[in-house]
């Protein structure tokens, strides 16, 4: 292999992707607290909230008083999920920096997750699309079930195109392929992403994986080969969507950092610090986190030999 070279983008989502799943309700202070922390790490982006219904996603029901409140650090994008009009205008009161749209691939998946069709979707995401234009605040829009759907099965790589392409054609420089449930699988994952790097040359991808069947770190490695240069990534690897059966966490942002620094790529990241910060998590969360690298410790990290 190669030695790695170039800097990655690293874009930490645990407190959107992550706190929308947990069943107890984080107070805000202590998720305003978190995300300050977490903007000390050198992440590229941060996710914060989602401006979503109250109803569907109960966890982030705080998103006004979390986004306006944390400490925006310069040089670090604040981003949050958005689904519908309403939710953009939401984002806007609080001046965020970019607004992440979201629909999915998947028909049954957008119906379930959305209640609209793809078709409803995209028209709602198309206007929000419009009224942004030239207003400074960034769009990234981001596909849902990219790699497979857990009611679907295989998602038509050809409509996954034909949905990137329409976004491309209102000039979003920016998107993200979802793999909500662990579906994806490296081979895969080179494909489409080779595929849509060289079809839609003006858009910048970032890729993001679950760790639902334990194949986030290869798939990343496919993606890397593939060109991609940013990934989504979860502290403590906490994550999922409520609204995909089996859905479970992110690609552990301390994992994915730890190796990718092994191997020689620039990610930006504190892995000391992020480390302090994912440790605190089960702590805020009230239960145990899936990061193999916050119970083994970095590889550098050894033990005294046994007594002779
Ligand atoms: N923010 C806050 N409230 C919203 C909202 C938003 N973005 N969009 C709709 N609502 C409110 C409406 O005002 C209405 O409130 P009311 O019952 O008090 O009158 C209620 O939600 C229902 O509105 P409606 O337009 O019928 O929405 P819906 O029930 O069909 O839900 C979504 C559509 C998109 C708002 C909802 O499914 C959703 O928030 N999904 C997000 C799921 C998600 O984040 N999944 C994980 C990430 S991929
Ligand atoms: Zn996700």
């Amino acid at each position: 292999m190669n030695p790695a070279t170039g800097k990655l983008f690293i874009q930490e989502v645990a407190p959107r992707d992550g706190f929308q799943n947990e069943a107890q309700f984080i107070d805000t202070d202590d998720k305003i607290r978190f995300i300050d922390a977490l903007s000390e790490c050198g992440f590229a982006k941060i996710e914060v909230t989602s401006f979503t219904s109250a109803k569907a996603i109960p966890a982030l029901r705080d998103a006004e008083a979390v986004m306006q409140q944390i400490n925006r650090r310069p040089g670090v994008v604040y981003t949050v999920l958005v689904p519908n009009l309403r939710g953009a205008e939401r984002a806007l009161s609080c001046r965020v920096d970019e607004v992440n749209l979201v629909m999915s691939a998947s028909e049954t998946h957008n119906r379930a997750n959305l209640r609209m069709s793809r078709e409803q979707s995209f028209a709602q995401l198309r206007d929000i699309i419009n009224t942004l234009r030239g207003s400074g605040v960034a769009i990234n829009v981001s596909l849902s079930t990219v790699f497979g759907c857990p009611m679907e099965g295989d998602v038509s790589v050809d409509e996954v195109m034909r949905l990137v392409d329409g976004f491309a054609q209102l000039d979003v420089r920016s998107m993200t392929l979802c793999d909500t449930t662990g579906m994806a699988y490296p081979t895969q994952v080179n494909e489409i992403a080779a595929q849509a790097r060289q079809r839609f040359a003006s858009i910048d991808f970032t890729l993001h994986f679950h760790n639902t069947r334990g194949m986030a770190l290869a798939n990343t490695m496919a993606a890397l080969d593939a060109g991609i240069r940013r990934f989504d990534a979860s502290a403590g690897g906490i994550g999922g969507c409520p609204y995909a059966p089996g859905a479970s966490g992110n690609v552990c942002t301390e994992e994915l950092v730890h190796m990718l620094n092994l191997m020689g790529y620039d990610t930006g990241v504190d892995l000391q610090r992020l480390l302090a910060v994912s440790a605190a998590l089960p702590a805020l969360i009230g239960h145990d986190v899936p990061s193999q690298l916050l119970k083994a410790g970095p590889r550098w990290r050894t033990h005294p030999a046994p007594a002779a």
